[in-house]
């Protein structure tokens, strides 16, 4: 049979890897998904790179939409990344009856309702392993694997640049700014490194992870996000001594009134296996009713690592190309038709459990009154951590930090207490909250 093929828009890191390992792999890709499976266009700004990545056999323009305009080609991967010409540019190739791949977790995660509706209406599939944890087959496990589940939680590290920098900020006690500069100067870090340590890309990521888990339509907008950019060392030395790790995750969980969707740092027990994915590594945690607590982990970015993913996609389609569009599994793991209304709750309503840290003077009755403040709002007490004045005070040793941790409580709650106990005069400085996350 003829092989399938494929045209791609944009061809940089991973556009390169897929490239190679297509190349590389391809009389065992053929023998799994019954047909070849070839790059046989490439759309790229820079024409000259992309030839010289590609070689002189395959047809090489600067107009993607000479890709999508060509007949010949079953299956577009785009690459481009982005909300802009990106979005377009797959609108595009759906309306031509063209199969997606995408690792655009950004568009899929704004503006997914709007293309797997357009797909589904054409009958074409949009496929996006790569979008989510780079290599790791989290899709795949979510949609297919665990299909028997009824999905309780997933917490994810799903940003390497993050995981990265809280590593290095942890083995070697430095402040976020001084490991910021090292990840780019490494690679790691975007020259604006904004959407990863911002948390917007675990968000992107996350919010695709939390309608597949939960037949909910992909909400970006209700997710709640936080970054690492507040993070001091000190609070990631406290948590150690404490017996936790602190780890940007990404989380879903769903309670009855609704799914939490939320990115921020976490506390997480240090004997947790998740706790010790270091550097640049992702992984994610989901629990399921039936099969109860699964973790996945792997490469979250790279050329080849998320090439893996794209081929993945491409070996799916080629398999499922010619079956009733019905027959498919559902983009969103769901039938679009038994899609839930089921809420995402305001951060107000998430239930969690904190570390606090309160700059406080060193005077008789302030302990008092800050656990007093928090009993008010019935909040429970799980551990206190009190430093010796002048270990922490220097020259001015009359002051100490006050490190509690609470046991679960509503956000809503917390805000009260908080609030109160940063009234206090005894209270020096900011309080600093950090959420926390058992995952049992
Ligand atoms: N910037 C992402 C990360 C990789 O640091 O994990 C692509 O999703």
């Amino acid at each position: 049979m003829k092989p399938i093929q494929v045209g791609l828009l944009g061809i940089g890191v991973v556009g390169t890897g897929t490239f190679n390992v297509l190349r590389r792999n391809q009389s065992e890709i053929e023998r799994r998904a019954g047909r070849g499976i070839e790059i046989t266009m490439v759309a790229d700004l820079d024409v000259a790179r992309a030839r010289a990545s590609v070689g002189p056999d395959i047809t090489v323009v600067s107009d993607a939409r000479a890709v999508i305009a060509n007949p010949d080609i079953d299956i577009v991967i785009e690459l481009i990344g982005g909300y802009g010409i990106a979005k377009t540019l797959v609108l595009e190739a759906i309306a031509a009856g063209k199969h997606v791949v995408t690792a655009n977790k950004a568009l899929l995660a704004v503006h997914g309702t709007e293309i797997f509706a357009a797909a589904s209406a054409k009958g074409v599939m949009v496929a996006f392993e790569a979008a989510v944890a780079g290599g790791i087959p989290i899709i795949k496990a979510l949609r297919e694997g665990l299909t028997a589940n009824r999905i309780d939680w997933i917490a994810g590290i799903i940003n390497g640049t993050t995981n990265f920098i809280l590593s290095e900020m942890r083995s070697k006690g430095l402040d976020f700014e001084v490991v910021l500069k090292e990840a780019q100067r490494l690679g790691y870090a975007e020259a604006d490194p904004t959407f990863d340590i911002e948390g917007v890309d675990a968000a992107h990521k996350a919010t695709i992870m939390s309608a597949i888990a939960f037949g909910i339509p992909v909400q970006f907008d209700k997710a709640y996000v936080e970054g690492i950019t507040k993070l001091s060392s000190q609070d990631i030395k406290y948590a150690e001594q404490l017996g936790y790790r602190i780890k940007l995750l990404g989380i879903a969980k769903r309670r009855p009134e609704g799914i939490e969707l939320r990115v921020h740092p976490s506390l997480v027990p240090s004997k947790r296996l998740i706790a010790n994915v270091e550097g640049a590594m992702n992984a994610v945690m989901v629990q399921g009713d039936a099969v109860g607590t699964t973790l996945y982990y792997g490469k979250g970015a790279g050329s080849e690592p998320t090439a893996s993913a794209v081929i993945a996609d491409l070996v799916d389609i080629t398999r499922l190309h010619t079956a009733d569009a019905a027959q498919r599994v559902p983009h969103l793991a769901f039938q679009p038709d038994a899609m839930s209304d089921l809420p995402i709750l305001p951060m107000a309503d998430v239930v969690t459990s904190y570390y606090l840290r309160l700059r406080v003077a060193d005077q008789t009755g302030v302990l008092a009154k800050v656990t007093g403040i928090l009993a008010d709002a019935e909040i429970s007490i799980d551990a206190v951590l009190q430093r010796e004045a002048d270990e922490v005070g220097g020259a001015d040793a009359n002051q100490t930090d006050l490190i509690i941790l609470s046991h679960d409580c509503a956000e809503a709650r917390m805000d009260v207490a908080l609030a109160r106990m940063q009234a206090l005069t005894t209270v020096l400085q900011p309080i600093v909250r950090i959420r926390k996350e058992e995952l049992a």
